[in-house]
């Protein structure tokens, strides 16, 4: 009991206290965290529990002088199989479960419903794409301001990020701070991924069915944009930036670039 008691409470301050993950720069990334340090909890747990005790059959049980043969055969002893089958159903179903109530926490579901109704995709889309001031999903919605919405199409073997208002085309997102931003996504050939560990957020970007991704960034910085589906021989290169910046910065940047769209056109 001893042994179990502090094989928990060390896997617990494993999972809590060690961190793997990159920057935190987005209102989605504690949710995302707060599943992850239970995941690596768990695992932490699991890991060193079965550690310790091949560590332990190796030594208890080990060939002594003298000794031949194979040894005991030892076989059928339910109630350790109860046990043994019944300790992982519990923790798949409560992982199950957790993942899901996160994954609905982030907005997840919302998106889902989106992209698996098509009449009322089109109607949500409307109320994003059409009408300013409609909110994205449950985070945006408490912060109250208007999403910034970016339309992006991948191909081989690029992101090309398009601003609606001020009509800027770029290879590199800028976003300002705490607003929320609404990216509608296609791919013009293969399915892409778009992924910013930063922002603890992956959607994928598929042609001929427009994704919809929000998020709300709070960490002023440059994060990788990385395409996290095999789409061809330069997937791997298939990269990008987004730029956090404050509203003033940002500003400057939309306004500097659609005044140079204006002259080129
Ligand atoms: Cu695009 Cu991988």
């Amino acid at each position: 009991m001893l042994a179990v008691a502090c094989l928990i409470a060390g896997g617990l301050w494993i999972g809590l206290h060690v961190n793997l993950l990159p920057d935190s720069a987005s209102v989605n990334a504690p949710i995302y965290d707060e599943l992850f340090k239970v995941l690596f909890s768990i695992g932490a747990i699991l890991f060193l529990g079965m550690l310790g005790l091949v560590i332990y059959s190796l030594i208890r049980f080990r060939r002594r002088d003298g000794e031949t043969g194979e040894g005991i055969a030892l076989e059928g002893n339910l109630p350790l199989e109860i046990l043994w089958t019944a300790i992982p159903a519990v923790v798949v179903l409560f992982v199950g479960l957790y993942s899901y109530d996160i994954y609905e926490r982030m907005g997840g579901m919302e998106n889902m419903n989106q992209s698996s109704h098509d009449h009322s995709s089109m109607k949500t889309e409307q109320r994003i794409w059409g009408g300013i001031g409609a909110s994205t999903s449950q985070l945006d919605s408490q912060r109250g301001l208007n999403p910034l919405p970016v339309e992006v199409t991948a191909m081989q073997f690029a992101f090309l990020f398009h601003y609606p208002q001020g009509d800027i085309l770029t290879g590199e997102l800028h976003v300002p701070i705490g607003r929320p931003v609404s990216m509608k996504m296609e791919s013009n050939d293969v399915i892409h991924a778009f992924w910013v560990p930063e922002f603890r957020l992956k959607q994928d970007v598929i042609p001929g069915q427009p994704t919809i991704l929000n998020f709300t960034p709070n960490k002023v910085g440059k994060y990788p944009i990385i395409c996290a589906e095999l789409c061809g021989p330069y997937h791997g290169g298939m990269r990008s930036t987004v730029v956090v910046e404050e509203p003033d910065a940002f500003d400057s940047w939309l306004s500097k670039n659609s005044k140079q769209t204006a002259s080129e056109t």
